[in-house]
């Protein structure tokens, strides 16, 4: 295990936050991970995990060793039509959904274009345009930190909910994941119940996989900013998720109000809308400010540190909660 000092995490993440870690450690191996664990457990300090950084923001130095999961490779196993896709932690997402196409293996493809890790993909339950990773998980692989075995949990297991998983509860900072299994088949199943995506299809019944993707990734492309050009972390603000009774209220008074309807009664609302009408689309402040394309995507113009930023986002939901009674959770991690 290479350890590096002083590591400046600028182009470690999107956001592009100027902050250092005391401690660095790449790890391509299991071998490589425990020794790292073992250097932070003997300083007696808890070890951050990092994947591409694109669903994080560092509000101050890492004190402590900063783990980036590096391990590669993909490997198929064949089950009647399905193909069981194990991914290393350290694969690129989009890279992964690209080859899994190019293979003839489905069920990735309205997952195109997200940035990050393949171990970051179920921490948050990643989705996009009508299908999230809890669609194709098979299973998860990792370093159970508390009983200090390698672990394999189910799908079941993992709890995946919107933008929800069990790493964000009774697993938080407990589990390190290795390898991610998907169930993909070489049968085509599209999914296109997402109204932006159907209507950018000319002929949506008869859409290939692959015209699917290409959309998509279009749809993104004009939509979402580069964060190599304009720094962000994507959705900066989860989508409420409120009781039917409240989103009855909220919708006789506004019902313009984008929103969909959830399996368990409660009602999703577009953050977007939100934030949007409450006039924040394009508004820029101290070098952050919010996309004139994409009213919850925050962009840190000018390498502002993340308490700034926090301290942009807040004054967002203070003023959708004064207008909506809603609460705007934040979607990346905060370290
Ligand atoms: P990181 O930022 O590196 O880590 C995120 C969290 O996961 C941290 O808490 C970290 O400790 C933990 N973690 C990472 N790897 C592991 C591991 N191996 N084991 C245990 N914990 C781990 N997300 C969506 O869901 N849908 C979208 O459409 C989408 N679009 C985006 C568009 C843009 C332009 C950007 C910048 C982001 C977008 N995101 C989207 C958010 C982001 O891409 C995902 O959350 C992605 O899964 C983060 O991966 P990462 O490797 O960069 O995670
Ligand atoms: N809208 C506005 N103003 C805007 C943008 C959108 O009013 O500036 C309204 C529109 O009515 C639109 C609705 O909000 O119909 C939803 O907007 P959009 O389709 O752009 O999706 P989103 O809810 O903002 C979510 C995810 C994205 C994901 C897209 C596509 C969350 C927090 N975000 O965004 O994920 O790519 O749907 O499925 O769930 C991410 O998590 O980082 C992310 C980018």
């Amino acid at each position: 295990m290479k350890l590096l000092q002083d590591v400046d995490l600028r182009s470690f993440n999107t956001l592009g936050i100027p902050a250092t870690a005391k401690y660095f450690a790449d790890v391509t191996n299991i071998e490589e991970l425990q020794n790292a664990l073992e250097f932070a457990r003997a300083r007696g300090q808890a070890p951050i995990i990092l994947g591409g950084g694109s669903n994080t923001v560092f509000t101050g130095d890492i004190d402590s060793l900063l783990i980036r999961l590096a391990m590669r490779g993909i490997a198929c196993s064949v089950d009647g039509n399905d193909r069981i896709v194990e991914a290393a932690a350290g694969e690129n997402w989009n890279e992964l959904v690209c080859y899994c196409l190019a293979q003839g293996w489905y069920g990735l493809e309205n997952l195109i274009s997200i940035p990050g890790s393949v171990g970051a993909a179920p921490i948050q339950n990643i989705g996009a345009y009508g299908v999230e990773l809890s669609n194709v998980l098979e299973s998860v692989s990792g370093w159970d930190c508390q009983h200090g075995v390698i672990r394999r949990l189910s799908a079941e297991d993992c709890e995946l909910g919107y933008r929800d998983s069990v790493f964000k509860h009774a697993l938080k900072d407990r589990f390190i994941i290795t390898s991610v299994s998907l169930r993909l088949s070489v049968i085509p199943k599209p999914e296109l119940s997402y109204p932006a995506l159907r209507a950018e299809l000319t002929d949506a019944e008869r859409a290939t996989p692959e015209q699917i993707a290409e959309t998509v990734a279009a749809i993104r492309a004009q939509k979402l900013p580069d964060y190599r050009r304009d720094p962000n972390a994507g959705s900066f603000f989860k989508n409420p998720l409120i009781s039917a009774e409240k989103a009855s209220d909220l919708l006789r008074q506004y019902p313009a109000l984008a929103h969909w309807q959830m399996p368990n009664g409660q009602v999703k609302l577009a953050a977007a809308w939100l934030v949007d009408q409450s006039g924040w689309k394009g508004r820029r402040a101290d070098g952050v400010g919010i996309h004139p394309n994409q009213a919850i995507v925050l962009v840190n113009y000018d390498g502002r540190s993340g308490a700034d930023i926090l301290h942009f986002a807040a004054q967002i939901q203070a003023d959708v909660f004064a207008n909506y009674g809603v609460n705007l959770e934040i979607e990346p991690r905060v370290y």
